[in-house]
């Protein structure tokens, strides 16, 4: 005879709450964009061509700046920004303790010094009031990354940044289609980045943009994305000219006219995604209201999230040191929880390599290994949403 014990943990050996794994984040394509896609494959462009600066028009429009400059990746945008930003070997860059590790690398690519801003734990958003105490007279620019998809203070952080003459970056990776104040990720600092990695946003398979309403920053990183090359092969071809200069040392962070029809395509639908992706996150909200051990990040009312994740904290009592069997668990239950993201400097790189120490960001270092990521996308199906409570029920409940 069969015995099922709906409550034994598939980590030992019972039934998983489902078969397949949720991931974390997925793309969404549908036939519009596969269309859009195709209509490229068969044109004459396939990269630099018209639907380049289309995107950028489309995404300049959407988030309420001037210039809109679009790369290959996410990483593509932040090495561009950061040499626009003029960051040059020893010069420091502040950023959050909290990121991923693109946000800190980019600094490093120019020979510059990434300092570690602590963050605030309830939103693990970079600290404005940590920062002013980080500023030296070698520091040139600071990075803010709006983490989950939340805008970071960017009133204060601009007044901090007007005072000591910094350039103020925005890591958008995670924030696009979000807003502060009422104004649109993307508009809030001197140069934004995004990247549409298919969990992102919206997706272009690999990419990435910048904006800015600085015409001398969106022109610098135009000429850097294409080797430093003052034209693009479009521009000769239309001036009938053969001949090209070289006046920086760039890369080639092209994006293809493919890559920016889906991005065109993608961003139609963001509004009713970013929507989608609220009522995903509130009714998360709701469902932990049961489970006082684990409490979602704040949203401040002055934001609108855009909910790249949707990020719990293990509280003090007993799940407090549990979070990597809690993940294994969950992961057993067939859903597919993640982490974001372990102090930057914890990486051998950073420790073995560039000899940082532990103990820098107190905050971040408490909070680390406390942090899970719920699988929250707009395509994520009710069933899949109750598939995530049922499993945290079953997974808090055995080990409480
Ligand atoms: C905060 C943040 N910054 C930068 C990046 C880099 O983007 P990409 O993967 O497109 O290079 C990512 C992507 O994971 C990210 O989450």
């Amino acid at each position: 005879m069969y015995i099922s014990f709906p409550n034994l943990l598939a980590i030992n050996g019972g039934t998983p709450v489902r078969e397949t794994l949720l991931p974390y984040g997925h793309q969404w394509i549908d036939r519009s964009d596969i269309n859009a896609v195709m209509d490229v494959l068969s044109s004459e462009w396939l990269t630099t061509g018209p639907l380049v600066n289309k995107f950028e028009t489309c995404f300049s429009e959407f988030t309420n700046s001037k210039n809109a400059v679009a790369v290959s990746s996410g990483t593509a945008a932040l090495h561009s920004a950061i040499f626009a930003a003029g960051i040059k070997k020893g010069d420091e860059v502040i950023v959050p303790a909290i990121t991923f590790v693109a946000t800190a690398n980019c600094v490093l690519y120019l020979g510059g010094i990434p300092v570690f801003a602590d963050i605030e734990p309830d939103t693990l958003l970079i600290d404005p009031d940590v920062i002013q105490s980080l500023i030296t007279p070698k520091t040139k620019a600071i990075i803010a990354m709006d983490y989950a998809g939340q805008p970071c203070d960017y009133g204060a952080l601009r007044d901090i940044a007007e005072d000591h003459d910094l350039i103020l970056i925005a890591d958008a990776c995670h924030s696009l289609g979000g807003k502060h104040h009422n104004k649109m990720v993307g508009s809030l600092a001197d140069l934004n980045v995004f990247s549409f990695h298919p969990v992102k946003a919206i997706t272009t398979g690999e990419g990435g943009m910048i904006t800015t309403d600085n015409d001398e920053l969106a022109k610098k990183m135009r000429i850097f994305r294409n080797h430093g090359i003052s034209t693009d092969h479009r521009e000769r071809q239309i001036k009938g000219s053969w001949n090209y200069e070289m006046i920086e040392l760039g890369f080639n962070y092209r994006i293809t006219d493919f890559q920016c029809a889906l991005g065109i395509s993608q961003l139609k639908k963001l509004p009713r995604w970013i929507e989608r992706r609220n009522f995903i996150a509130l009714e998360y909200i709701n469902c932990l209201k049961e489970l006082p051990e684990i409490v979602p990040l704040i949203t401040k009312s002055n934001n609108i999230n855009a909910y790249h994740l949707f990020v719990i904290i293990l509280e003090s009592g007993k799940l407090e040191n549990q979070r990597d069997y809690i993940f294994k668990a969950l992961r057993a239950e067939g859903i597919g929880v993640n982490v974001h993201y372990s102090p930057v400097y914890y990486h051998p790189y950073y420790q073995i390599s560039l000899k940082y120490s532990r103990g820098m960001c107190p905050k971040a270092e408490n909070i680390f290994p406390r942090l899970l990521s719920l699988p929250i996308y707009p395509a994520m199906q009710e069933r899949d949403l109750n598939d995530v409570r049922t499993a945290l029920r079953k997974v808090t409940d055995a080990v409480l």
